[in-house]
């Protein structure tokens, strides 16, 4: 009996003995696993296994997308390598896939994509009169992230045209309005309405003739011209034809526009912000453009660079305002004093919005892996009848 007691208590001992230590074992097993956890998902979200790669799913107005190539992009202090690529070799290996609003025909039909887990990204530079997805809720919902003038990064329509279009304001390349603007223009005639010929004051190019669509631009321009000479080159009211060679190029087309002191940059469509290269072009040409388009739109331009058709009573009254300056050069010449004051550029570099590039994709999908957002935002439906004016928004009359 006795032995066995002692047998017993012994066995006790142990088992409690080694129930202790077992257990501290479990916590610091527990503890090191923790960490080394936290550390794993910690390396995760800061380290992108391999490249990230973005699949361009066809192609943006039926060229390659500007962004096409590879990038190196600084994120957390470190280098990563960034591919945006349209190999469908590559697509299962992608992060992201971009679609593009101007691919979208049938848009009331639209399917959502085939997620495979990667993030649908939809891209767009168009008013939201003219885009297709982005100005149906339907359709613009099947996405994740959107690039557009609304949406969760910012693309605006000109950025795609590379249009920065001030000199150097150094010493010796500074702007000289006799050699950059004047000894450009033709000599006009400014009171001849019947003469066709290098006049030299007012140009249109347009090729879109749809009256009464988005705005009465056609209308106010016919009306224009009871007033003064617009030398109108493209389809629409079309009087003279191309001298270089013919070809409605930019190139070409900024040749024929540089030789006049205003040019027609008329919207095809009145919405928030929206604004082309027909302005941008201007300011690089030494042109003064003549605007039409939303109000909202004028805030990325210079001051005093710029002449807004809704600052006038009517077309005809813009027309008087055109011929009054035609024959005041020193009055002309106002409209250039922007490009030599340098408050005035660095005001107007300041408004400019900073576009989307590479780098900006991958720096909200890496901020999206860290938590800073959530995957699916509110989707930037852009309905017309909210960020467009109505068509006769310019009087006329
Ligand atoms: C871009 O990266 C891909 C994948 O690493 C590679 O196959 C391709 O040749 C690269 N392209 C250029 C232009 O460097
Ligand atoms: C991306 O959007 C689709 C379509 O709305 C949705 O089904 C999916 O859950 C989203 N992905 C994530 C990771 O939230
Ligand atoms: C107007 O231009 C036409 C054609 O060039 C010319 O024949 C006519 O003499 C001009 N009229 C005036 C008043 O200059
Ligand atoms: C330069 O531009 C600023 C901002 O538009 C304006 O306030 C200032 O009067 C201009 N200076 C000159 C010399 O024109």
């Amino acid at each position: 009996m006795k032995v066995h007691n002692i047998n017993q208590r012994f066995l006790i001992k142990v088992i409690i003995l080694f129930s202790i230590f077992y257990f501290l074992f479990l916590v610091f097993t527990y503890r090191r696993d923790y960490k080394g956890y936290k550390d794993y998902v910690e390396d995760l979200l800061l380290t992108p296994i391999g490249d990230e790669i973005v699949y361009l799913n066809g192609l943006n107005f039926g060229s390659v997308f500007y962004l096409h190539g590879n990038y190196s992009c600084i994120h957390g202090g470190k280098e990563y390598s960034v591919i945006f690529t349209m190999d469908k070799e590559m697509y299962e290996k992608a992060n992201m896939v971009m679609y593009f609003d101007s691919q979208i025909i049938h848009r009331d039909f639209y399917q959502p994509p085939p997620l495979n887990n990667k993030i649908s990204i939809l891209h767009g530079s168009e008013s939201p009169q003219n885009s297709h997805c982005f100005s149906n809720a339907f359709c613009v919902e099947r996405f994740n992230w959107t690039i557009s003038l609304t949406g969760d990064m910012k693309h605006w329509y000109f950025n795609s045209v590379s249009a920065f279009p001030i000199k150097d304001n150094n010493r010796e390349n500074r702007f000289d309005f006799n050699r950059d603007v004047w000894s450009k223009k033709m000599r006009s005639d400014t009171n001849n309405l019947s003469s066709i010929g290098d006049s030299g004051i007012v140009a249109w190019i347009a090729s879109n003739c749809e009256e009464h669509v988005y705005d009465n631009r056609l209308e106010y321009i016919k009306e224009m011209m009871n007033y003064i000479r617009v030398d109108s080159y493209g389809k629409c009211l079309n009087n003279i034809q191309m001298k270089e060679d013919g070809s409605t190029q930019r190139t070409s087309k900024n040749l024929v526009v540089q030789k006049y002191k205003f040019y027609l940059a008329f919207e095809n469509s009145l919405c928030e912000n929206y604004i082309t290269e027909k302005t941008l072009d201007c300011l690089e040409l030494g042109v003064v453009p003549v605007i039409m388009a939303h109000p909202s739109a004028l805030k990325i331009l210079p001051k005093g660079s710029y002449i807004y058709a809704g600052d006038y009573k009517s077309s005809k009254d813009l027309a008087k305002y055109l011929k009054y300056l035609d024959e005041n050069d020193i009055e002309y010449q106002k409209y250039f004093n922007w490009r030599t004051n340098s408050t005035s550029i660095e005001q107007w570099y300041n408004a400019l919005p900073i576009d989307v590039d590479a780098c900006v994709i991958f720096n909200f999908y890496q901020n999206w892996k860290n938590g800073k957002f959530p995957m699916h935002k509110n989707a930037p439906f852009l309905d017309p009848d909210r960020y467009c004016l109505p068509y006769d928004y310019f009087r006329i009359k």
